[in-house]
C-alpha cells in the first residue's frame, strides 16, 4: 500500500488480502485443506494442522487486527465462542465484573455455565462511574463491559473503565460488536481485548457465525490462541473466507446503516405511540455527548423504542412487512425483534425488569434499504397496531 498509514476503507480491501501469488487470482482462494505437507517433522511454512492455524483463517485474523488497531486477531466459530474462550484464561476463585445489561446469551454463558467452574460473577450498571472499581475485589481479574448494549443502546465510557480496570490489575475486554470497528476502536481508548460477535456487521449479510477477539497485549494474545487451538472453537475456512468478503465493504454499509437509523429514530421520536426511542445518536439519548466522543459521531444501526405494551408491541412486530421478524443484527437487510420474548427471553423476568428491558421494547436492526421505504412500513405497522 502506497501511504503509510493508509485509511480504515483502504485496509478492509486489502490487509490480508492481496492477489493470490500462485495465480494472480484476485481474490485469494479458499484454502479447505486441513492438514499440510512437513518437509521434515515440524518443519513446515507456517501450516500443520488446520484446528491450529489456516491460511484462509490468517489472513482474515490479520485483516481484523488491522481493522481493530491492534496486534493480534483471532477468529472464532461463534461470537459466544470468542467469550468462552476468554473465559478460558480464568480459573477457580477468579472475579468478573460485567455489565448488567450484556447480551443474553453472555450473561447465561457466565452465570449458568462459567460459576459451576469456580468463577464468580458481579452484574454492574457500567454506565454509572465508579460502579466498576465499587465491585472489583482482589480477585477480579477481568472486566467485561459492552457498548452499546444491546437492546437499550447504552453507552459505556471505554476509556475510564479501561482506566478503573488497570487500577485494581484486572483486564478491560470490550463487546463492540454493536459499534463495528468502523465506528469504535476500544484497543485506542485503553481496553485489552475486543470482541465481535462477527455475525452482525463485520459478515453483514446474514450468511455466516462468526467471533474474534483482538489484542495489543503479546502475553494475552499467546494465551488465546493457545486456548483457540486447545478448546477448538474455530470457524471453518469458508466461514473466514465469507467474512473477508464482508469486511471490504463494512465501512459503506455501516454509514449507511448508521445514516438510516438516525433518520428512523427522529422520525419515531415524532410518533405519538411511540415513549421513547433509544439511540445514541439523539441528541435525547442520556449519553450523547460520550458516545459522540467516542463513536466519532457515527452511531451504528440499531435503534431501539419503546410501545406501550407487550401486546402493542407484538402487534407492529406483525404488521411490518419490509423489516423482517428475526433474531440477529447488523446486516444489509432490517430486521425487528422483540428482545424480551426473543433474543433475551434468557435473562430471568426480574433481572430484566431491573436493567429496564420491558415488554413494550422493540429492536429494530437498520439494513442498507431506501429509508423512505422503511419510515413508510414503520408508519404503516404503528398506524395498524394503534
Ligand atoms: C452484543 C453481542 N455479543 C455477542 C453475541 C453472541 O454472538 P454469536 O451469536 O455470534 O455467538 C451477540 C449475538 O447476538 C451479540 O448481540
Amino acid at each position: 500500500m502506497s501511504r503509510e498509514h493508509p485509511g480504515f476503507a483502504t485496509r478492509a480491501v486489502h490487509v490480508g488480502q492481496g492477489p493470490d501469488l500462485a495465480t494472480g487470482a484476485v481474490v485469494q482462494p479458499i484454502h479447505l485443506a486441513t492438514t499440510f505437507a512437513q518437509e521434515g517433522i515440524g518443519n513446515h511454512g507456517g501450516f500443520e494442522y488446520s484446528r491450529s492455524n489456516n491460511p484462509t483463517r490468517e489472513q482474515l485474523e490479520t485483516c481484523l487486527a488491522s481493522l481493530e488497531g491492534g496486534r493480534h486477531g483471532l477468529a472464532f466459530a461463534s461470537g459466544l465462542a470468542a467469550t468462552t474462550t476468554t473465559m478460558l484464561l480464568l480459573g477457580p476463585g477468579d472475579h468478573v465484573v460485567y455489565m448488567q445489561d450484556a447480551y443474553g446469551g453472555t450473561f447465561r454463558l457466565f452465570n449458568a455455565v462459567m460459576r459451576r467452574y469456580g468463577l464468580s460473577f458481579t452484574a454492574v450498571d457500567a454506565t454509572q462511574p465508579g460502579a466498576v472499581e465499587a465491585a472489583m475485589t482482589e480477585s477480579t481479574k477481568l472486566v467485561w463491559i459492552e457498548t452499546p448494549t444491546n437492546p437499550l443502546l447504552r453507552i459505556v465510557d471505554i476509556a475510564a473503565t479501561a482506566d478503573a480496570a488497570h487500577r485494581g490489575a484486572a483486564h478491560l475486554a470490550v463487546d463492540s460488536t454493536f459499534a463495528s470497528p468502523y465506528i469504535q476502536r476500544p484497543l485506542e481508548l485503553g481496553a485489552d481485548i475486543v470482541m465481535h460477535s462477527s455475525t452482525k456487521y463485520l459478515g453483514g449479510h446474514s450468511d455466516v457465525l462468526g467471533g474474534c477477539l483482538v489484542t495489543s497485549d503479546d502475553t494475552l494474545a499467546g494465551r488465546l490462541r493457545f486456548h483457540q487451538n486447545a478448546a477448538g472453537a474455530v470457524p471453518s475456512p469458508f466461514d473466514c473466507w465469507l467474512l473477508l468478503r464482508g469486511l471490504k465493504t463494512l465501512a459503506l454499509r455501516v454509514q449507511r446503516q448508521s445514516d438510516n437509523a438516525l433518520t428512523i429514530a427522529r422520525h419515531l421520536q415524532s410518533n405519538t405511540a411511540v415513549r421513547t426511542v433509544h439511540y445514541p445518536g439523539l441528541p435525547s439519548h442520556p449519553q450523547h455527548q460520550l458516545a459522540a466522543r467516542q463513536m466519532g459521531g457515527v452511531y451504528g444501526g440499531v435503534v431501539s423504542f419503546e410501545l406501550g405494551d407487550e401486546e402493542a408491541a407484538v402487534r407492529v412486530l406483525e404488521a411490518l412487512r419490509l423489516f423482517t421478524l428475526a433474531e440477529s443484527l447488523g446486516a444489509v437487510e432490517s430486521l425487528a425483534e422483540h428482545p424480551g420474548l426473543m433474543t433475551h427471553s434468557s435473562v430471568p423476568p426480574d433481572e430484566r425488569a431491573r436493567i429496564g428491558l420491558g415488554g413494550g421494547l422493540l429492536r429494530l436492526s437498520v439494513g442498507i434499504e431506501d429509508v423512505d421505504d422503511l419510515l413508510a412500513d414503520l408508519d404503516q405497522a404503528l398506524h395498524q397496531a394503534s
